[in-house]
């Protein structure tokens, strides 16, 4: 294994804070150093620094996707916090009225929906509570900065076992098990493993779109009634999370929903938001 300098370390911290928002402390040296090694071998590389100046090179726009997917952490699961699923489905869906419906309809947003699972979750919540999707005006919108996760959510393709996950209310009718032959025509997916496929009703609830939050302007069309960021502002600086916050508030219809993580808060936005409920967070209107 080749080292990893503090040089280099420090080089590819502050690629990632400013890229990404993202603060790397001192403990991720090792997991950093392990998760570019394989760019390394695959490039035919001899050092990090050799990394460094590739990345700089002509070829460095593309490398920096492959270097975003090493990078980020992705670990995600179908509903997770499920207290938040069970919230849209008890209290917030039954509180939409057929006006709204027909109108503008619900538009939910995913920021950092990393492989899917939670875009879909929310599809599958909405579908279970409403029985079918007719009539369904319900648009999500899921993005994230990896291309190979938004791949993955792209495909719709999950393993079997994901399904301890689904909590008893989903309804099953809204996805199906593959057969051996379609496995084996998914490179990606390993022969001799279960997979179950969401349904096009799902799937098609969920428009996938790549962006970074960091990024200066968000190519939204109008806004949003519910947004979810779970599990990624953690990861932020104190100022990519003021960012990024701000952005929601604007891109947030008056009363609109923040749904956050269970180990994250809003405790510096009480001018922003009020809690609901345990990390689901109103948007407080701006006076006029
Ligand atoms: C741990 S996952 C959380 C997934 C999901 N929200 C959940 O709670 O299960 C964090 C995701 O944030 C994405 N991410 C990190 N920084 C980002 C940025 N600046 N812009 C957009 N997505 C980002 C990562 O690619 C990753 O997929």
């Amino acid at each position: 294994m080749i080292e990893l300098s503090e040089r280099e370390f420090n080089i590819f911290r502050n690629i990632v804070q400013q890229l990404l928002g993202i603060r790397l402390s001192d403990s991720k040296k090792v997991l950093v150093s392990s998760r570019l090694f394989s760019r390394l071998r695959a490039l035919n590389l001899n050092s990090f620094t050799e990394y460094i100046n590739y990345l700089g090179g002509s070829n460095g726009n593309s490398e920096l996707i492959n270097f975003v997917d090493k990078i980020t952490t992705n670990e995600t699961y179908f509903f997770r916090e499920e207290k938040h699923f069970e919230y849209l489905k008890t209290i917030y869906f039954p509180s939409i009225n057929q006006q709204k419906f027909s109108s503008d309809g619900i538009r939910i947003w995913s920021a950092c929906c990393s492989s899917g699972e939670e875009p879909y979750s929310i599809a599958l919540t909405a579908l279970s509570a409403y029985k079918s999707n007719n009539n369904l005006n319900i648009h999500i919108l899921a993005t994230d900065i990896s291309t190979k996760v938004l791949t993955i959510a792209q495909n719709a393709i999950y393993p079997e076992i994901s399904l301890n996950k689904f909590p008893h209310w989903v309804i099953k009718n809204f996805y199906e098990p593959i057969s051996e032959k379609v496995i084996s025509q998914f490179p990606f997916l390993q022969k001799g493993q279960s997979y179950i496929h969401l349904n096009k009703e799902v799937s098609n609830m969920v428009k996938l779109k790549k962006l970074n939050l960091m990024s200066e302007r968000y190519p939204l069309k109008s806004k949003l009634d519910i947004i979810f960021c779970r599990n990624a502002m953690i990861y932020f600086d104190d100022k990519a999370k003021d960012y990024v916050i701000n952005k929601f508030y604007d891109h947030l219809k008056d009363d609109g929903l923040f749904f956050i993580g269970h180990s994250e808060n809003l405790f510096n936005y009480s001018d922003k938001f009020k809690l609901i409920t345990n990390t689901i967070y109103q948007k407080i209107n701006k006076k006029t």
